[in-house]
C-alpha cells in the first residue's frame, strides 16, 4: 500500500477514548486496521479514496465528527463532535453485484449486536436499513459500492449511531431521532461499544466469506413487516402494507387494491411516524 494511506495508527495518534479498543482490536478481522482522524468531510469518502489506493479489506476510518456526513437519498447526516461513533468499513469479498445488499445486512445485525450486548437494549431495523429503538430512529447506514463485471470490487459501508447526541437542542427532530444516552439516561461509552462492534462484525464478515446468509436474521429484525408504510422515492409517494423482503434486499408492499409493488430503494415511514 502506498507511503500515504496508512492502514493503521500507533496508539499515541488515538484519542484516549479509543488507545485501548485499537490495541484490543488487533487482529480482527474487522477494524483491526484502524484509521482515526479527529475531524474529516466524511468517513464514507475517506475510504472510498483508500480503497481506491489498494487498502486492504476490514479497513475501518472513524471520526469524532464530519463536516459533510452523508445520509441516504442524498441527505446530510449530522452529529454533533464527540456525540456519535461515525465510520466506515472497507470490504472486498467478491459477491454477485445482486447479492451485494448482505453487506449492509450485516453492518445492522452488528450494529444491533453491539448495543445489545454493552446495554441490554433490544433494537430493531427499519427497512432498509436503519437502527431504531421503538419508533425513533438510533442509526443509518449508507454503502456505497463499485462492481468488477457482475461481482463486487469493493463495498464502503458507513454507519452513524447516535450515542450521546442530545436531542433537546434539535426540536425539529425529537420526535422522529433518539441516542443511547437518552434511552438509558446515561453517558455511553464509546469506545465499549465500538469494541463490540467491531468483534460482531468481525466474526460476521468471515461466516459470510464462508457462505453463510444474513438474510434470514435480517428479516427477522425487521419492524417494517406487516405494518402500514408509506413508502417515499425519489418520483413517488404510496401507502400500503410492508408485506415481505426478498434475500436481495427490496421490499413488497400490498396496495389497498390488492396489488402489490417491489421497492428497490427509498424511504418509508412507518404509520406511528406519520401520525
Ligand atoms: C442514513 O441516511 O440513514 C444513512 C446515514 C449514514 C451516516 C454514516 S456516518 C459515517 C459514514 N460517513 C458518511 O458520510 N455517512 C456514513
Amino acid at each position: 500500500m502506498p507511503q500515504d494511506s496508512p492502514s493503521s495508527q500507533d496508539w499515541w495518534q488515538y484519542p484516549p477514548w479509543l488507545q485501548q479498543v485499537a490495541e484490543r482490536a488487533k487482529g480482527l478481522k474487522v477494524g483491526g486496521n484502524l484509521i482515526y482522524r479527529r475531524a474529516t468531510a466524511s468517513t464514507n469518502d475517506d475510504v472510498r479514496q483508500l480503497a481506491l489506493k489498494g487498502a486492504p479489506e476490514g479497513l475501518v476510518v472513524l471520526a469524532d465528527e464530519q463536516t459533510h456526513g452523508r445520509g441516504r437519498l442524498g441527505r446530510p447526516w449530522l452529529a454533533p463532535a464527540e456525540s456519535s461513533l461515525l465510520l466506515s468499513v472497507l470490504f472486498r469479498h467478491p459477491l454477485p453485484m445482486s447479492e451485494t445488499a448482505q453487506l449492509t445486512m450485516l453492518v445492522g445485525l452488528a450494529a444491533l449486536e453491539s448495543i445489545e450486548v454493552t446495554l441490554g437494549l433490544r433494537c430493531a431495523l427499519k427497512w432498509p436499513n436503519d437502527v431504531m429503538l421503538g419508533d425513533r430512529k438510533l442509526g443509518g447506514i449508507l454503502a456505497e459500492t463499485e462492481a468488477w463485471g457482475h461481482r463486487l470490487r469493493w463495498a464502503v459501508v458507513g454507519l452513524g449511531l447516535n450515542v450521546n447526541v442530545d436531542f433537546s437542542s434539535y426540536p425539529e427532530l425529537q420526535s422522529v431521532a433518539t441516542s443511547l444516552r437518552e434511552a438509558t439516561g446515561e453517558e455511553v461509552d464509546r469506545g465499549e461499544l465500538l469494541l463490540a462492534l467491531l468483534r460482531a462484525l468481525s466474526r460476521r464478515y468471515a461466516q459470510l466469506v464462508d457462505g453463510a446468509s444474513p438474510v434470514e436474521e435480517w428479516q427477522s429484525r425487521l419492524c417494517t413487516l406487516g405494518r402500514r408504510v408509506t413508502v417515499e422515492s425519489s418520483n413517488e409517494r404510496f401507502s400500503g402494507t410492508a408485506d415481505f423482503v426478498t434475500p436481495e434486499g427490496s421490499l413488497f408492499v400490498r396496495l389497498d387494491d390488492g396489488t402489490r409493488r417491489e421497492v428497490l430503494a427509498g424511504d418509508v415511514k412507518l404509520r406511528s411516524q406519520l401520525e
